[in-house]
C-alpha cells in the first residue's frame, strides 16, 4: 500500500497490491480523474487517456486554449464552466450565481484513516493497515475550500472517498448539491447492475446496458429504500461471476441518494453517488462545515464473484463495530409471524420455552409490548411496558426468558409515532410536517423529526429505561415507512432543505448513544423487512432483516441479491411457518432451513405448532447451524447459478483455510424424468481430498470440475418430493 506523489506534475498515485488510483491537477487547477483499476506500474506525468483539445462548439477556459473542460476527466467536477455533465456539487452564492472554480491547494497525507463526524464510515484497524490521501481545493472568490478524502486500504481492492466543504470566507452560501465520488472513466464499454425491488422482493440484481446519456437510480423516502439499494456494479460486458472486471461502488449512507452513469457523446462515462440533491439545501455560514457521507469503490479482474467476497470480507473487517464483530451470530426465535401483536407473558414463555427445547439461543420479542399497542393505529412512540401483556415488565419477562436458559432481545421502531399515543398528545409538533398541509401516514403513524435533538434524547430517555438493569442482548430497531412532508417546525425558512439529512444524522446519532450506553447489545436493523438494509447502517447494526419476505423460494432471489454487495453474515433470515405468510407457498422446512443458513439463522414461527416429525428436524437444523454458522457466515461465499436463470440454483461458503465447505443447492421445479444435472462446486483446493457427509471423498479439482448431482438417484423418479426440494453437501479436507 503506498501514496506516491509526483510533485513535479502534481499527480498522485494510490496503490496496493490489487489496485492503482490516479489522479491530478489539471491545467485549470481542477483536479483530474487518470485511472482506476488493475494495479500499474507508476511512471512520473502519465497523460489522461482522454484527449481535451477543444473542438467546435466546445468552451475552454480563458487563455487555456488546449483544454476544453467537457473533453476532460474530473474527479469532483464542477457547474457552469464549459463541462455540461451532470455535476458533483453546486453552490449557491449570495448574488444568485452557481458558478464556482475550484484549485488545487495542496495536499496531505494521513496514516490510518480518519472517522467522520456523526456518521458511519469505513476504518482502519490499525494505523498501518491505511493510508489517506486529502487534497485541499479552494474558490478564491468565495473562500470555501474542499477538502477530498481518498483512503487506499492495504489488503483490499478498494478505495474510499468522501469530500468536506469548509467556509473560509466571510459570507453565507447555500451547498445544492454535495456527491460523494464521481469519476470519469475513458470507456462506456460497460454494463450497469442495480439492486431494485419494493418490499417483499428486496434487491433483485437489474442490469441496464450503458450507452450515451443517464443511467440513474435514487431515494427520496428518507430511508435508502428497498426500491433501489445505494449500491450499483459496472461490469465489462463478458465479465460473469468468475472472469473479466467489475467496479462496486456504495454510498455509506441510509437516506436520500443517487447513483448515476452518464455516457456524453465522446465514448466516456461519468460514474456518480452521493446523497440526492433534490430538495437539498445546505446553508454553510463563515466557519461552517459539511461532511458528505463516504463512498466506497472496489474493484474485480476475476468478476462478480471476487468482488463480492472482497466487499464481504471489507465490510466484516472495516465497517462492522460492535462486540459481534466476526462472532458467529446466536440462532434466534422471533414471536411475529406466531402472534402479532395479540401475546402475554404465558403465551411467549411457551413459545420460548419450546425455542430452549430446539436448541435455540435467542429469543426476541417483536411489536406489541409497549403503550395501547394491540394494532397498528396506536402506542409508537410510547416506550413504556404494557403491564397488561407483561405484568413483570420487560426485565421480569427477560429474567423468565434467561432462567430458561435463552438470551433475550426486543423490538423498537423509535422514529415513530401514531396519532393515538400520550407522546403525540404531549408533542404534537414533533412530527415531521409541512404547515397548513394535511399529513400523510404509513401503517397508521408519523415520522419523528430525528433532525431534533431534544426527539432523539426523549426516545433516547425512554428506551434507557427500558433496556437498563433489563439483561436484554439484542435489539431488533424497525423503520416501517417513508418519509412524507419533511419539514421541521424548528427549522427557520432557510434550513428546510437540511432535514431530510439531519434526520439520518439524527437516526445515527440515537445509535451511537444506544451502542455506547449498551455496548453488548447485538443490533439488527429492519424497515418493513429490507427496505434500509446499507452500508451506513451496518456500521452500527451487523446485521438486517432482509425481507418480511420469509418464503424459501422467494428468499434465494432476495439472498442472491443482496449477497454481491453485503455479507452472509449481515444477513437477517429466518424459518417461517407454511403456508408462507407472504406467499402462501408450501416450502418444505428442509429448504426453508437450507437457504435461511445463510445469513444469521432462526425461526419466525410457534414451534409448538409443529410435528413431532418436524419439530426433531428443527433440532438438527440447529444443531448443523451451530456446528457450521462459522464457516457460512465468515467463508468465502461463491454464487454457483442465479435464480432468475435457473431452475437449480445453487452457492457455498468455503472456510478461508479451504478446509471445510458448506454448500447448497435448490431444485425449483421437478421434472418428470429429468436429466441428472451437476453442479459444479466452486473455490475448493483442487488438490485436496474432500469427504462429503456420506463418508465419499473426492478431489476438490474433480468436484469443481465435474461436480455434484443435483439429485439423489432414488429422489429422482419419486414425485412425492414435489417442488422446492434442496440438498446440502458439507465437505471437509
Ligand atoms: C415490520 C418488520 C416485521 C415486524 C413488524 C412488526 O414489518 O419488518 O419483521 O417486526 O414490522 O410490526
Amino acid at each position: 500500500m503506498n501514496i506516491i506523489i509526483h510533485e513535479n506534475v502534481k499527480q498522485f498515485h494510490l496503490c496496493n497490491d490489487s489496485v492503482s488510483y490516479i489522479i491530478g491537477v489539471l491545467p485549470t487547477g481542477d483536479l483530474g480523474h487518470f485511472y482506476f483499476g488493475r494495479k500499474i506500474h507508476d511512471t512520473e506525468g502519465i497523460a489522461m487517456p482522454c484527449n481535451p483539445f477543444p473542438r467546435p462548439m466546445t468552451c475552454n477556459p480563458n487563455k487555456i486554449d488546449d483544454f476544453s473542460p467537457e473533453l476532460s476527466s474530473f474527479e469532483y467536477p464542477s457547474f457552469g464552466r464549459g463541462d455540461y455533465r451532470n455535476p458533483a456539487y453546486e453552490i449557491l452564492q449570495g448574488n444568485g450565481s452557481r458558478v464556482s472554480q475550484f484549485e488545487y491547494d495542496g495536499y496531505e497525507i494521513v496514516q490510518g484513516k480518519p472517522a467522520i463526524d456523526g456518521m458511519p464510515s469505513t476504518y482502519a484497524n490499525s494505523e498501518d493497515e491505511a493510508q489517506t490521501l486529502i487534497i485541499s481545493l479552494v474558490d478564491k472568490l468565495t473562500g470555501i475550500r474542499q477538502k477530498l478524502y481518498y483512503t487506499i486500504f492495504r489488503d483490499y481492492p478498494v478505495v474510499t472517498r468522501r469530500v468536506s466543504f469548509i467556509n473560509e470566507g466571510e459570507e453565507q452560501v447555500t451547498i445544492t448539491k454535495a456527491l460523494s465520488m464521481s469519476i470519469d472513466l475513458p470507456d462506456q464499454d460497460y454494463e450497469w447492475i442495480q439492486f431494485q425491488g419494493a418490499w417483499g422482493r428486496e434487491r433483485f440484481p437489474v442490469k441496464r446496458e450503458v450507452t450515451g446519456g443517464a443511467i440513474s437510480i435514487e431515494s427520496m423516502r428518507g430511508i435508502s429504500s428497498s426500491n433501489f439499494n445505494p449500491f450499483f456494479i459496472l461490469k465489462r460486458p463478458t465479465t460473469d461471476e468468475d472472469h473479466g472486471e467489475a467496479m462496486g461502488i456504495h454510498l455509506v449512507y441510509s437516506g436520500n441518494f443517487r447513483a448515476m452513469a452518464e455516457g456524453d457523446s465522446f465514448d466516456k462515462l461519468r460514474v456518480s453517488i452521493g446523497v440526492n440533491d433534490r430538495w437539498f439545501q445546505w446553508p454553510l455560514g463563515k466557519g461552517e462545515s459539511f461532511d458528505t457521507p463516504e463512498a466506497v469503490i472496489s474493484f474485480s479482474d476475476n468478476g462478480l464473484g471476487a468482488l463480492s467476497r472482497s466487499i464481504h470480507r471489507f465490510f466484516n473487517n472495516n465497517l462492522v463495530r460492535s462486540v459481534y464483530k466476526n462472532r458467529p451470530r446466536p440462532i434466534l426465535l422471533n414471536n411475529w409471524e406466531a402472534t402479532n401483536m395479540s401475546f402475554d407473558e404465558q403465551s411467549i414463555l411457551k413459545i420460548a420455552k419450546k425455542g430452549k427445547e430446539a436448541g435455540v439461543e435467542l429469543f426476541v420479542l417483536d411489536d406489541g409490548w409497549f403503550g395501547k399497542r394491540d394494532d397498528d393505529y396506536a402506542g409508537l412512540g410510547d416506550w413504556v411496558v404494557n403491564t397488561k401483556k407483561l405484568p413483570d415488565g420487560i426485565t421480569g419477562l427477560a429474567q423468565k426468558v434467561r432462567d430458561m436458559g435463552l438470551e433475550m432481545g426486543l423490538w423498537i421502531e423509535p422514529e415513530m409515532v401514531n396519532e393515538d399515543s400520550d407522546l403525540f398528545r404531549a408533542h404534537p409538533d414533533w412530527v415531521l410536517a409541512a404547515p397548513g398541509r394535511d399529513k400523510s401516514l404509513g401503517r397508521h403513524q408519523m415520522v419523528l423529526d430525528f433532525s431534533r435533538k431534544e426527539v432523539v434524547d426523549a426516545i433516547f430517555d425512554m428506551l434507557f429505561a427500558v433496556i437498563d438493569g433489563s439483561g436484554l442482548t439484542y435489539i431488533k430497531w424497525d423503520m416501517n415507512r417513508s418519509l412524507t412532508e419533511v419539514y421541521s417546525a424548528v427549522a427557520d425558512s432557510d434550513s428546510q432543505g437540511t432535514i431530510y439529512h439531519k434526520y439520518v444524522l439524527g437516526v445515527y446519532s440515537l445509535y451511537e448513544k444506544l451502542i455506547k450506553a449498551f455496548p453488548e447489545i447485538l443490533f439488527e436493523s429492519c424497515s418493513s423487512g429490507g427496505s434500509r438494509f446499507d452500508a451506513g447502517l451496518l456500521y452500527y447494526a451487523p446485521q438486517a432483516w432482509c425481507s418480511d419476505d420469509t418464503d424459501g423460494i422467494e428468499r434465494i432471489k432476495i439472498q442472491y441479491g443482496t449477497s454481491f454487495g453485503y455479507p452472509i453474515v449481515s444477513m437477517g433470515s429466518h424459518v417461517s411457518e407454511v403456508p408462507n405468510q407472504q406467499t402462501g407457498r408450501m416450502v418444505p422446512i428442509e429448504t426453508r432451513a437450507a437457504v435461511a443458513y445463510f445469513g444469521t439463522f432462526g425461526y419466525e414461527l410457534d414451534l409448538n405448532e409443529l410435528s413431532d416429525e418436524e419439530f426433531e428436524k428443527v433440532k438438527k437444523q440447529i444443531v448443523f447451524m451451530k456446528e457450521y454458522r462459522e464457516v457460512i457466515q465468515y467463508g468465502d461465499f461463491y454464487r454457483i447459478s442465479s435464480p432468475f436463470e435457473a431452475d437449480i440454483v445453487s452457492w457455498m461458503s468455503v472456510s478461508a483455510d479451504k478446509k471445510c465447505a458448506v454448500a447448497a443447492i435448490y431444485k425449483i421445479h421437478t421434472p418428470a424424468n429429468g436429466s441428472l444435472p451437476r453442479v459444479k462446486l466452486k473455490g475448493l483446493d483442487p488438490d485436496r481430498l474432500y469427504t462429503d457427509d456420506r463418508g465419499q471423498s473426492y478431489y476438490g479439482d474433480y468436484l469443481m470440475n465435474v461436480g455434484v448431482e443435483a439429485y439423489d438417484r432414488e429422489e429422482m423418479f419419486n414425485a412425492q418430493f414435489g417442488d422446492y426440494r434442496s440438498k446440502m453437501i458439507v465437505l471437509k479436507a
